[in-house]
């Protein structure tokens, strides 16, 4: 009897598994790459407890980020602030406003901001929006005390009225930086000004380089920055990775 199936068919269950093979590392290779963090970072943009508005509170009141994230240009880490920082306000302005039910509670307070007895406090719990990964090693002083702002890595925050994640902060974005700090250095007065305008500060203060012209863009004014504050960012490794 001639053979039903012809001989190349012998290899098709082995072909089918290659295949299968295949598709599965694939797929797994996508989700990998797709969800892990950097690829979805940028726009993450969580729910907090209290609908917080840095638009508000930084551009409209005018509040500097050092009264909250307090620690910024002492330390590696930022600090976020605690409901007591809130209360040196909110004990006076915005009483009873429903929004502020979970400050109430962490304060242990009713609504007319009366001690409740035997209440338990419960902390505010912000939910965290940076993160690098734990191998990465990173230090918000070493960047604010030289002229580096905030809006370089985070946006304009004080226009969020909910707070986002503007920069994707890859490694690829640190070392764009470190290679040309030039083009992001600005006089250390104005880091937490996240309005400000290199070119309409050289047009208001008269800056001259060493050859006594006139500095008038962000990359000669970084680059002369950069001389007489002698900035070096490092590229090795072991900068990041200790
Ligand atoms: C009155 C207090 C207050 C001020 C002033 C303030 N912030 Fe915040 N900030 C908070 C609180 C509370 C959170 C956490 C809740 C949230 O994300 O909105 C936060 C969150 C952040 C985050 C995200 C933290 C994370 O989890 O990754 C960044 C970045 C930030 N602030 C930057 C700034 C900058 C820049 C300024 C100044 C231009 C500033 N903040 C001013 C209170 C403040
Ligand atoms: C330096 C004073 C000050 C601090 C500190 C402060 N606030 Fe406020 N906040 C205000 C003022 C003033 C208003 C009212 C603004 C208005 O009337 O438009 C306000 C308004 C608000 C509102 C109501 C906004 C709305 O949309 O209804 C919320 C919610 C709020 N703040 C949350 C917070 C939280 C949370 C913190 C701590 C992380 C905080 N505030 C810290 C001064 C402050
Ligand atoms: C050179 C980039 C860079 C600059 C400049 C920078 N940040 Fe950050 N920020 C980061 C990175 C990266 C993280 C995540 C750090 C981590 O996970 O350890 C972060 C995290 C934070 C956090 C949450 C965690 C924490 O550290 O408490 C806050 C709040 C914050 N930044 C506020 C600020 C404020 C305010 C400024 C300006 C005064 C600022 N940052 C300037 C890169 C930067
Ligand atoms: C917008 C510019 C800019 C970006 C973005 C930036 N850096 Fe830097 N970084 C600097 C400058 C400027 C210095 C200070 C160099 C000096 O003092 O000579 C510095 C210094 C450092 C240092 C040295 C601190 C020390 O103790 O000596 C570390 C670590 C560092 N950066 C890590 C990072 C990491 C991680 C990222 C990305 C998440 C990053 N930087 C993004 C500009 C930047
Ligand atoms: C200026 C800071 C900085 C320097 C210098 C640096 N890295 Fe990184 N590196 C980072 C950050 C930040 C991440 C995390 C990236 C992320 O979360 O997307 C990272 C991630 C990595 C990863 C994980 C894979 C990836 O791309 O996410 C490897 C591997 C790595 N770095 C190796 C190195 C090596 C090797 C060097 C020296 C040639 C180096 N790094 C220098 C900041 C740095």
């Amino acid at each position: 009897m001639a053979n039903f199936f012809p001989r190349w068919t012998n290899l098709l269950p082995l072909k089918i598994v290659v295949c299968v093979i295949f598709v599965v590392l694939g797929l797994a290779a996508a989700f990998a790459y797709y969800a892990t963090p950097k690829a979805q970072r940028v726009g993450y943009e969580p729910d907090q407890p209290i609908g917080y508005d840095h638009a508000l509170h930084v551009d409209q009141l005018g509040i500097d980020c050092r009264y909250c994230h307090s620690s910024v240009d002492k330390s590696p880490s930022a600090g976020i602030p605690t409901a007591n920082t809130c209360w040196n306000c909110h004990q006076h302005v915005q009483k009873g406003n429903p929004k502020l039910a979970p400050l109430r509670a962490a304060m242990g307070v009713d609504e007319d901001h009366v001690p409740i007895e035997g209440a338990e406090k419960k902390p505010l719990k912000w939910v965290r929006i940076h993160k690098s990964p734990d191998y990465v090693y990173f230090d918000h002083s070493a960047h604010v005390n030289r002229g580096v702002s905030c809006k370089s890595c985070h946006g304009d925050i004080n226009k969020m009225r909910k707070v986002y994640h503007a920069k994707d902060l890859s490694m690829a974005f640190c070392l764009d930086c470190h290679r040309q700090p030039e083009l992001h250095l600005r006089p250390l007065e104005e880091v937490y000004n996240l309005d400000y305008d290199a070119e309409e500060y050289l047009a208001k203060n008269e800056i001259k380089n060493e050859k006594g012209e006139r500095v008038t863009t962000q990359k000669e004014f970084g680059e002369l920055l950069k001389k007489n504050w002698s900035i070096h960012p490092k590229e090795s490794c072991a900068t990041c990775h200790r």
